[in-house]
């Protein structure tokens, strides 16, 4: 099984301080940092686009691990990858059907085992512009409509709340997902986002997941390396 990753969401940072903010995360112990990316349409949230990364990248050797949580997830691939982004993980369902999520599932469905060609090319030009490609599927998306692509990515992220916002609570039954996919795939990354803290990783890690993002746990606590410590000991443990 790959390494763990804690992996604070710098979407809890001060964005004004942002260089300042992620040497601190990289000095209290974090393994990458988690960048979320919205575009106000597949979710109902505006964050930060390449430009950023670009200039995080003059500041920081941190592996940037980043959720594009975007309508056209192949439009961005070539910038992100000049930008500096290491891991370029994008929706299943915006990959199929940009914002029509029930378009996409059933696109998802139709597809069967082989799976949709334009999540395969998806795949194949991140990994052809240098990046690590993760796919990452809403609450609500079936973990097997990930199956036909899972031998060629590189991570799977198991959202565990609606995507959009940070703050929001846990999903407990996202670990059936979660189980699935490790009781599977032994050498994968299986990633979680959501709610994460030191009150629910252990239903996260007893799941199998081994990439942690963390964002108002991590910068909302008055020790941040304590509780960066506390999720890596729990997945480790
Ligand atoms: C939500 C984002 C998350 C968010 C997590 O759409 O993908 O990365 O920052 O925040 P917390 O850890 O506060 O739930
Ligand atoms: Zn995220």
């Amino acid at each position: 099984r790959p390494p763990t990753a804690i992996a604070p969401s710098i979407l809890s940072s001060d964005f004004a301080r942002l260089a300042e903010e992620c040497q601190r995360m990289v000095d209290l112990g974090a393994d990458w940092l988690h960048v979320d990316v919205m575009d106000g349409h597949f979710v109902p949230n505006l964050t930060l686009g390449a430009p950023i990364v670009k200039s995080l990248r003059k500041h920081t050797a941190a592996f940037l691990d980043v959720h594009l949580m975007v309508t056209h997830p192949a439009q961005w691939v070539k910038e992100f990858a000049a930008a500096g982004a290491n891991m370029y993980t994008f929706h299943l369902e915006a990959a199929a059907a940009g914002d029509d999520t029930a378009a996409a599932l059933a696109a998802l469905q139709a597809a069967g085992d082989a799976g949709l060609p334009a999540v395969h090319e998806l795949v194949a030009s991140i990994q052809a512009a240098g990046m690590l490609a993760g796919i990452t599927i809403k609450p609500g998306t079936p973990v097997e409509l990930l199956l036909p692509y899972i031998a060629a990515i590189d991570m799977v992220l198991i959202m565990t709340v609606e995507p959009g916002f940070g703050g929001q609570s846990f999903m407990p039954p996202m670990m059936d997902k979660v189980r699935f996919l490790r009781s599977r795939f032994p050498d994968l990354y299986i990633e979680v986002d959501g709610g994460l803290a030191p009150d629910t990783i252990q239903a996260a890690a007893e799941a199998g997941a081994n990439a942690i993002v963390a964002g108002s746990a991590i910068f909302g606590a008055a020790d941040p390396g304590a509780v960066i410590r506390q999720l890596r000991e729990a997945v480790d443990s």
